[in-house]
């Protein structure tokens, strides 16, 4: 009964490459004071010049490029497989002309991470989202002859104008053929007005917990409300953070739907696929929201059938030293236990079967 991390990332060296080549967002920053500690500036806003330069981003060590820390991480967690992703923000930021290499390079790079460690590692792949549609489109059909992609991983800027941009049409149109999974993961959050000028006094918290879970929830939203599922009734999407908000305001969506003078008149109302169609139809969940109460909603709005254990390493490791286990794992292991603890065999399928059969893994 194999345990199946379908929510871990990696950068790969190439990557790593290039952010310590930058200035700007994205960028790794060492400090010529500190030449042995390095951080890792991501986020909007995590370059705001009121953070003291050595305080910005988080620190990044080897767990975040070394396939060995991986690998020792999932022996620690009794992770049997892992399914790894690039992490935030791909390649979002890249000139069009450098994407489609850039994306070739680290595709490739993670693939031969994968074929080091047979048997225990997959991956997602990444799209030159930048690039011109054709490049993505000959990408994602590259990926498919890759032995151990297993779907893509995407934020939701899409194309630069969100996912329900119609000329993602094509790029929808060659996953869906190619039965390409879309692990849609947020980066982007919510506009730093919302968080208020006290801000900074609060971590990461705020973006974290809820502007990442809302900026997932509203680009799943824009999907369904411009008939993409309608258009793509095969497209299947993993939701990262167990969808957001998704689950809980999924009725409420539906209802805001039919309640809408603009929709009604334009005949947008009945004929269309709702959302609870598409939960239990087109998206996958993962597990990681660190408590039974989030992870119940998931599972009443999509089935414990389409929900995947995930970890999101190395992302959320303890504050304290010298602690094993992580606090970020034991959190959704045990959330898990909790929500099935009479049912042992939907446990075991939400951490490990579903995987293996959704994405197919040996
Ligand atoms: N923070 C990030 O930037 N990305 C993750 O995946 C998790 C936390
Ligand atoms: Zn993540």
């Amino acid at each position: 009964m194999p345990t199946v991390d379908i929510h871990t990332h990696i950068y790969p060296p190439t990557f790593v490459k290039l952010l310590r080549s930058r200035t700007t967002v994205p960028y790794i920053r060492t400090s010529p004071d500190e030449p042995h500690s390095s951080r890792l500036i991501i986020l909007p806003g995590e370059d705001d010049p009121s953070t003291p330069s050595t305080a910005r981003g988080r620190p990044i060590g080897p767990e975040y490029y070394d396939i060995a820390q991986k690998i020792a991480f999932m022996d620690t967690h009794r992770i049997d497989k892992s399914v790894i992703s690039l992490a935030n923000p791909w390649l979002d930021f890249l000139p069009s002309e450098e994407a489609g290499e850039a994306a070739r390079r680290i595709n490739d790079d993670v693939e031969r991470l994968c074929a080091q460690h047979e048997g225990r590692l997959y991956a997602f792949g990444t799209l030159p989202l930048s690039a011109p549609v054709e490049t993505v489109v000959t990408e994602i059909e590259r990926l498919v002859q890759l032995k151990h992609m297993r779907g893509v991983i995407m934020g939701t800027s899409g194309l630069g104008k969100g996912l329900d941009d119609p000329a993602l049409d094509p790029i929808y149109a060659a996953l869906e053929k190619h039965n390409q999974l879309i692990f849609l993961h947020p980066h982007y959050g919510l506009p730093a007005s919302v968080y208020g000028p006290r801000a900074n006094d609060y971590g990461h918290v705020l973006p974290l917990a809820l502007g990442f879970p809302l900026e997932t929830t509203i680009a799943v939203t824009r999907m369904l409300l411009s008939g993409v599922w309608d258009r793509f009734r095969k497209l299947n999407v993993l939701l990262a953070h167990s969808g957001g908000t998704l689950p809980f305001l999924a009725g409420r969506i539906e209802s805001c739907i039919k309640h809408d003078g603009h929709l009604k008149r334009e005949g947008r109302i009945e004929g269309r696929r709702d959302v609870w169609d598409v939960l239990r139809t087109n998206i996958y969940l993962d597990a990681v929201i660190y408590s039974d109460v989030g992870l119940k909603a998931a599972i009443d709005a999509s089935g414990p059938d389409r929900l995947m254990f995930g970890t999101d390493h190395p992302f959320f490791p303890p504050l304290e030293e010298d602690v094993k286990e992580w606090h970020s794992v034991t959190a959704n292991y045990g959330a898990i236990a909790q929500a099935f603890k009479d049912d042992q065999a939907a446990a075991q399928d939400v951490l490990g079967n579903n995987a293996m059969r959704i994405l197919n893994l040996r």
